[in-house]
């Protein structure tokens, strides 16, 4: 028999990825095997509301028929030329996506990880050739708990000791600084000349889904402007519709000088990420400077551009934005009377509850196979954290079928 013709059993599954597997993850004993708009089915027909979305890069919903058409369609046609030559898709994408961000130039790449690497050349290029800093002298900034991928160099500068311990030597040129703190921000900028950028996500989502106070988007971005920073924006989880607008930073009106997205960029049909910018950084970048074989590949243009189109033609923003209050307000009365709940927090539909209980414990794991059990599947991202982050595309009626679930399962622990 053809070896994806195989049917196997959730066991079976599970036993096959731990043999032959890299043991980089500890995932939920669950087995899917299809999806479609907010909800997913294991092996056994079992159907659940997916409250992770592939870290929000299921925005759009699975397998939405307007992105798997466009796929499809491309995948028939031609789907990859590397960049030696052009292609007849690359330049439209470039064109759609810097005008519905609002900025002069796109970087073509791939995983989230990838793009963030790109952006951390892109500043450090434009540090010493528009800015004139010391050559190998630039710094940037970054925050403690920050969560930008797994590089050897993005690694080099997180603060969570399982993603970098003993895969030194760490790469220089970064300066840590606390979440959310203004002072500490700027003194570093006032301290040293030698800074190019400050990389930061609107919203720390691999933290727990820390939303920094209100005006410190807006406070950093004039911060760098005045101390000529790139103010350096990472939006693959918190971007396209995710926090209730388009990008986080939108709720504070600010505008990266560079912008970093990934995930729902797709739809999460296939890897696609980008790096936007003005030309007056862009430009710096010239032929050889950066690259990748797959990176603005045709079949990879074709999704984006359907996914982003879906996310105005269904006005996600708006209804993460609608559907974020309603859990956020339904949870709360909850948690009000819980001791198990101790807080619900977030943007849109970006949220996390925090459990009564310490990091180091188990409880959020247990939540999370009892809502398995109860027909949701969600994620911890620490011991007492349960990240909550459905499709965009859910309606108000199945929101308040999940607040029920997620309630009912919570109360099984309720001491
Ligand atoms: C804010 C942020 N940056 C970067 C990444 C890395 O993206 P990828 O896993 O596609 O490399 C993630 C992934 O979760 C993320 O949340």
């Amino acid at each position: 028999m053809a070896v994806l013709q195989k049917q196997l059993t959730s066991q079976q599954a599970i036993e096959l990825e731990k043999k032959y597997g890299s043991n980089t993850y500890h995932p939920l004993p669950v087995v899917l095997s299809r999806g479609e708009g907010v909800y997913v089915w294991d092996v056994d027909g079992k159907r659940y509301y997916d409250f992770l979305s592939a870290y929000s890069a299921v925005n759009q919903g699975h397998c939405h028929p307007k992105i798997i058409n466009a796929m499809v369609e491309q995948a028939k046609t031609i789907t990859l030329t590397s960049r030696a030559f052009y292609n007849d898709k690359l330049g439209l994408y470039e064109k759609y996506t810097c005008e519905y961000f609002g900025f002069d130039k796109l970087l073509p790449m791939n995983s989230g990880a990838e793009a963030v690497e790109a952006a951390i050349k892109l500043c450090r290029k434009w540090a010493y050739e528009v800015k004139g800093i010391e050559e190998n002298q630039a710094k940037i900034i970054v925050c403690k708990n920050n969560f930008h991928g797994r590089t050897t160099t993005i690694v080099s500068f997180s603060s969570d000791s399982t993603s970098n311990k003993n895969f030194g030597p760490y790469s220089d040129g970064f300066i840590s600084i606390d979440y959310d703190n203004l002072e500490q921000l700027e003194l570093v900028l006032k301290n040293n000349p030698n800074i190019g950028g400050f990389l930061v996500e609107p919203i720390q989502g691999e933290a727990g889904v820390y939303v920094p106070s209100e005006g410190f988007l807006a406070k950093a971005k004039a911060l760098c402007a005045a101390h000529n920073v790139l103010f350096i924006a990472d939006e693959i989880q918190t971007g396209i519709a995710r926090t209730g607008k388009l990008l986080a930073v939108d709720h504070e009106n600010v505008r990266p000088d560079i912008l970093i997205l990934g995930k729902a960029l797709s739809g999460g049909a296939y890897p696609v990420s980008a790096v936007l910018a003005e030309n007056r950084i862009m430009d710096v970048l010239t032929p050889g400077t950066h690259g990748s074989t797959f990176g603005g590949n045709p079949l990879a243009a074709a999704v984006a551009i359907a996914a982003l189109e879906i996310v105005k033609e269904e006005n996600l923003a708006e209804n993460a934005d609608k559907l974020g209050k309603l859990f956020r307000s339904e949870l709360s009365k909850y948690i009000a009377t819980s001791n198990v709940a101790n807080l619900v927090r977030g943007k849109g539909l970006l949220n996390a509850v925090v459990i009564n209980d310490t990091e180091e414990s188990d409880i959020a794991w247990n939540i999370c196979l009892a809502l398995r059990d109860n027909g949701l599947i969600a994620k911890p991202t620490h011991g007492n954290i349960i990240r909550f982050a459905p499709p965009l595309v859910m309606t108000e009626e199945q929101l308040l079928d999940c607040v029920d679930i997620i309630t009912r399962t919570f109360k099984q622990f309720e001491k």
